[in-house]
């Protein structure tokens, strides 16, 4: 079966590119676990496996739906996010100068520091909520990477895209953007002028918490790809193919599911801007926030389901209503089905530049009346 015009994004995905086995009929894409591959009479490759760290039946069809919704060149996978972000800056020169956010995911700012300390990168970092800060920041002939963040993990700044990538390709750096909080079906880094448009795969593309995953995508197929694949061959830091099945199978409900979790979060912070017990909800959809209409822009398909609600009182008061939810999890990470709550600089720790009344909320499928009703009983223990 083949049709003559291109699948639109949402067709692509559901049936993860059409998918049917030629042998069988099956419409669910096979998992192929084998580490090796045989050779023919030949001694030639049969399919162009060889060994699984090197590339492997389910990582390529996951990895070609990606880099079908980013409209890339080509994707690679990784075992965590943070994998695929530790090798993006393997790829860098000796000594290399990079420009990332002040606020963005601790976990990566803290390896990023500690390449710095050990490899002589040059970290400088600028203010996402205020685009001059990048221009200041980045040295012509100098930076080799710019790294964005938006919107940034649990602030929520959004950046303009567009803008930032003529400033890094104006003083000849690479622009690399994580846009894990906005997945491919709302924003696409690369179309924007991006070189790198980088997720944390374990959030909206699986949807389902059950697996870590990144995925590294490139607007070209240039050296630094070709070393980036390198890198994962040779540090051997693949995703496995049952992970990479189960990415597949979530990434067939991306758009509902996102659709959906948009919608919530709306809901909620709409519901929760105002409250009592609520001195601000930061959530790029609320004409309230700063860069409401860069995210309007550049988020084409909603605003996701990433917010954070400031509360009143102090640290001890928000941690109390974090451990108040019933129907939420009090549970990190983020972007799947389930909504989540964290007081995040309880997680981060005391170097946090998180305010002390931060809860970072990633809401789920839900009914959002039950959402609604148990935050509303959570911040009543404040
Ligand atoms: C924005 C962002 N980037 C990167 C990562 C790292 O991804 P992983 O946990 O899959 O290694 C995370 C994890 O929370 C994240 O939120």
């Amino acid at each position: 079966m083949s049709t003559n015009r291109p699948l639109a994004p949402e067709t692509a995905t559901a049936q993860a590119l059409h998918y049917l086995d030629p042998a069988t009929g099956a419409v669910a894409p096979p998992i192929h676990p084998s580490s090796t591959f045989a050779r023919d009479e030949n001694y030639e490759l049969r399919g162009g496996y060889n060994y699984s760290r090197y590339e492997s039946p389910t990582i390529d069809l996951a990895e070609a739906i990606i880099c079908r919704l980013e409209n890339g060149a080509a994707s690679q996978l990784f075992a965590s996010g943070l994998a695929g972000i530790a090798a993006v800056f393997e790829t860098l020169k000796p000594g290399a100068h990079v420009v990332v956010p002040k606020v963005m995911y601790f976990g990566a700012l803290l390896w990023l520091r500690r390449v710095a300390a050990h490899k002589g990168m040059t970290l400088d970092q600028f203010d996402q909520g205020d685009i001059e800060t990048l221009g200041k920041a980045v040295k012509p002939g100098k930076t080799e990477l710019v790294w964005l963040e938006t919107p940034a993990n649990p602030t929520f700044e959004v950046i303009d895209i567009a803008e930032a990538a003529r400033i890094a390709h104006a003083a000849g750096a690479v622009l690399g953007v994580d846009s894990t909080n906005a997945p491919p079906c709302t924003q696409r880094p690369l179309e924007l002028g991006a070189d790198i448009s980088f997720h944390s795969a374990t959030k909206f593309l699986n949807g389902h918490s059950d697996i870590t995953g990144g995925v590294v995508t490139f607007a070209k197929k240039d050296a630094r790809f070709e070393d980036l694949h390198l890198v994962r061959k040779h540090q051997g830091a693949v995703l496995g193919a049952f992970e990479a099945w189960l990415l597949i199978r979530g990434m067939r409900t991306l758009f509902v599911r996102f659709e959906r979790q948009t919608a919530n979060a709306m809901a909620i912070a709409r519901h929760f801007e105002g409250h009592p017990k609520v001195t601000r909800v930061i959530y790029p959809g609320l004409e309230s926030h700063p860069a409401h209409a860069i995210a309007k822009r550049q988020m084409t398909g909603g605003f996701g389901s990433m917010l954070s609600i400031l509360t009143v009182g102090g640290a001890a008061e928000a941690r109390r209503a974090a451990a108040a939810v019933k129907v939420f999890y009090p549970a990190t990470s983020l972007g799947g089905v389930e909504s989540l709550i964290e007081h995040r600089a309880t997680v981060e720790g005391p170097d946090s530049p998180v305010p002390p009344t931060l809860l970072r909320v990633s809401v789920g499928i839900e009914h959002v009346s039950d959402l609604i009703a148990d935050l509303e009983q959570a911040l009543e223990s404040i």
